[in-house]
This record gives structure tokens, sequence and C-alpha cells, in this order.
């Protein structure tokens, strides 16, 4: 418990390479997952919920990581690093305060999830084209932390991700190819959110999942319509979330 306590406020702390990482091995693949972070309020504060999602319960953490960036609930990372899919973990843990939880109300074998939205096409101020489905993924495996970790630390602490590459996403199946965030220039900072989706019958069947028609308006022609709505129909809840911000370098 000492030790998770370190861990916590050291990777709450912010740098990684400068905290006392090396010693428990935990990859900037992890960043600040497993730091004290108060999701749903910095879901709020991004105007993520209720504009794109509704409030929900966490019930898992979203790791979502490119060779050299990682989506830590907020952080501004270059498009240019996002160009590759990245890798993606399910992780049967949240935090809550300081006092870390592993939960294991989720059962495992239920089919998981992931959709990638951008809310701010061409622009948050003005966001004519939006949702923009980048990404639809499914069959994502849930994992424990401890299992997480261990997976990472078979190999040396790494100053980026590119070498964790291949041990994760095992199994997952696309339904929307990956087209990678491309922020046009002069539209600000867009926010891509990562939504992780569960059955809401809780079923651990396999599920029949349709890839949605196009990736504007997810389909739907119109105006706002997305990941919400692509949910619905497929009888899906938001389980949890990650995002972050990219823009074009010019603005
Ligand atoms: C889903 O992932 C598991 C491994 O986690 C794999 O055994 C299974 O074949 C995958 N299912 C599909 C449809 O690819
Ligand atoms: C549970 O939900 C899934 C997805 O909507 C559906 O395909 C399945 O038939 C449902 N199963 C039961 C037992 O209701």
């Amino acid at each position: 418990m000492k030790g998770l306590v370190h861990l916590m406020l050291a990777l709450t702390a912010g740098s990684v390479a400068a905290s006392p990482l090396h010693d428990v091995q935990t990859p900037l693949a992890l960043a600040r997952h497993g730091a004290k972070v108060d999701l749903i309020n910095e879901l709020k504060k991004a105007e993520i919920i209720p504009q794109i999602l509704d409030d929900f319960v966490p019930e898992l953490t979203v790791a979502a990581f490119w060779d050299h960036a990682t989506a830590e609930v907020g952080n501004t990372v270059n498009p240019e690093l996002t160009q590759k899919r990245p890798n993606l973990q399910l992780i049967d843990y949240i935090s809550d305060d300081f006092v870390a939880t592993t939960r294991s109300l989720l059962e495992p074998s239920v089919q998981f999830t992931v959709a990638l939205t951008d809310p701010d096409a061409p622009s948050r101020d003005d966001p004519k084209w939006s949702q923009m489905c980048h990404w639809i993924a499914t069959n994502v495996s849930l994992t424990e932390m401890d299992s997480f970790r261990d997976l990472l630390s078979t190999r040396p602490y790494q100053e980026d991700n590119a070498l964790v590459e291949t041990q994760f996403s095992k199994g997952m199946v696309t339904i929307m190819p990956y087209k990678a965030p491309g922020p046009p220039p002069k539209t600000g900072k867009h926010r891509y959110i990562f939504v992780a989706l569960a059955p809401k019958n809780r079923t651990t069947e396999t599920l029949r999942l349709v890839k949605p028609s196009d990736r504007q308006y997810w389909g739907y022609g119109k105006e706002g319509k997305g990941v919400r709505n692509w949910a619905e129909e497929m009888g899906l809840v938001v389980v949890g979330a990650n995002f972050v911000y990219a823009q074009n370098k010019k603005q």
C-alpha cells in the first residue's frame, strides 16, 4: 500500500522522467493513469459531459498510447505523433481520491469496444461537421492493473512507448479503421475522445456491431450526431473515457 501511495504521488507530480518511477518501472504508457484523476470532473471541464457523453460511472481506465505520446485525460499531443493507430488497453482499475481501488465488478469476458471521436470538426467554435468518427475497435481486452504493470515491466523502463508495442491490443477487431487526428490549420484545439463501451445488458455473448455508414456525423446525417447515437443503437453504455487535445501547427 505504501508503494502504491508513493506511486500515485509520483504520478500526480507529473513528469514521468524526473520522478522515481524507474523504481517501479511504470512506463510512459501509463502516465497519469493510476494517479488521482477526477475523470468525470475533467470531462465536464472540457464540456465533453454533457455535450458528447452523458454522465456515467467510470468502471475502468482507458490506456491509449502512441509510440511517443500518451492520452492523459486532457493533455495536448502533437498530431504528427498520432499518425499510426495507438495501442489500447482497458484496465480494471479506477482511482478514487487517494484511495486506489482495483475493482473486479466488470466481467472480463464482456465484449468491450473503444471509439475515438472528434466533436470539434472543423473547429470547436463551429462544429458543423461534427462528430467525426476516427476509429472503432472492439474485442479490446480488459486486464487488471497488476497484470498490465507486469506486462510492461517485462521490459526495462522506457523513455517512449514504441518498444511496448505488439504486447497490447491482442485480439482487437477493427470496426471503423483508424483515421489519424488531422486538425485543419487555424481551427484551434480539437478534442479527441476515447470512449470505452460495454453492452448495457452485460451480456458475455459476441455482439454484432454495425460499422457506421460514414465517418461524418457517424453516419447519422446531422450535425452533433455521434458516438452517443451509435452506442445507443448498438445497446452499449459508456464505462470509461480518456481524451487528448490536438491542433494544427498553423494557427
Ligand atoms: C478476441 O480476443 C481474444 C484474445 O483476447 C481472441 O482469443 C479472440 O480470437 C478475439 N476474437 C475475435 C473475433 O477476433
Ligand atoms: C444484450 O444486448 C446485446 C446488444 O444490444 C444484444 O445483441 C443481445 O441480444 C442482448 N442480450 C440479451 C440477453 O438481452
